[in-house]
């Protein structure tokens, strides 16, 4: 029984994690984006994927989220913890703020999003209706509370292609139809979790406002400059949470 982490943007290693062993990891569904970085954090046996790669190179379309998740999977974890940046499109929800979210909505096309995939797959309808686990969910939550980050106990992501960010109008489209935050990566992740019915949850770190409602052009500086002075926090909320599971 192991927890598996995926880093993103920003989070391409995990200092706390005590390094067994680093794995390169075949699956039926292609290679995936990182080792797998095996250890052991608090006395939890965590792997540690980077969702983008060691040297952020793979865009959030091209991911093989599918071989991602069989990774984990084959290597015995049986929850995940998610790590996203997103924009905020609730004005509640600022940079430098944590989101928790229950719900997504999800705009991404052309993704090879599904393990039911071919004759030789089982044919699987998974219950989507709640994404999210609650448990996990509520580690997370505590564990960022316990290290006093500002954290939002809900809400709505929504998942686009990438990789440019979204147009104003997107965005008030989206805010619409009750996104409160955007990002690239939470889908396909969190339904292939579900197809392979392992546990997960997201931890969204709002780094910018989105498009039209903030700064007159989104600046990856200011993003950069969020993720870095958040990121030390959040590697320690996870171990925290870890420990708790
Ligand atoms: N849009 C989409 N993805 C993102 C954003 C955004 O504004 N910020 C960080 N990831």
């Amino acid at each position: 029984m192991a927890i598996g982490i995926i880093g993103g943007s920003g989070l391409y290693a995990f200092a706390e994690l005590a390094v067994r062993e680093q794995l390169q990891v075949a699956t039926d569904w292609g290679d995936p984006s990182s080792l797998l970085v095996c250890g052991s954090l608090q006395q939890r046996e965590v792997v540690f994927l980077a969702r983008h790669g060691e040297a952020h190179s793979i865009p959030p379309h091209r991911i093989n989220y599918r071989a991602n998740i069989a990774a984990l999977q084959q290597r015995g974890v049986t929850a995940i913890l998610a790590v996203n940046v997103v924009g905020g499109i609730n004005g509640e929800m600022c940079p430098g703020d944590l989101v928790i979210p229950d719900q997504i909505i999800d705009y991404t096309w052309g993704r090879e999003h599904s393990y039911s995939d071919s004759a030789t797959q089982p044919l699987q309808h998974v219950d989507f209706s709640y994404p999210y686990d609650p448990h996990l969910r509520e580690v997370l939550l505590q564990a960022a509370i316990a290290a006093g980050m500002t954290v939002h106990a809900g809400g709505v992501y929504g998942a686009t292609q990438g990789p440019r960010l979204e147009t104003a109008a997107e965005i008030a489209r989206m805010g619409n139809d009750g996104c409160d935050i955007v990002g690239m990566t939470g889908m396909p992740e969190a339904a292939l979790a579900r197809e392979l019915a392992i546990p997960f949850a997201c931890l969204a770190l709002v780094v910018n406002m989105a498009a039209g409602l903030g700064s007159a052009q989104i600046s990856m500086a200011e993003i950069e400059a969020v993720m870095a002075e958040r990121i030390p926090s959040i590697r320690r909320l996870l171990a925290a949470a870890c420990s708790a599971l």
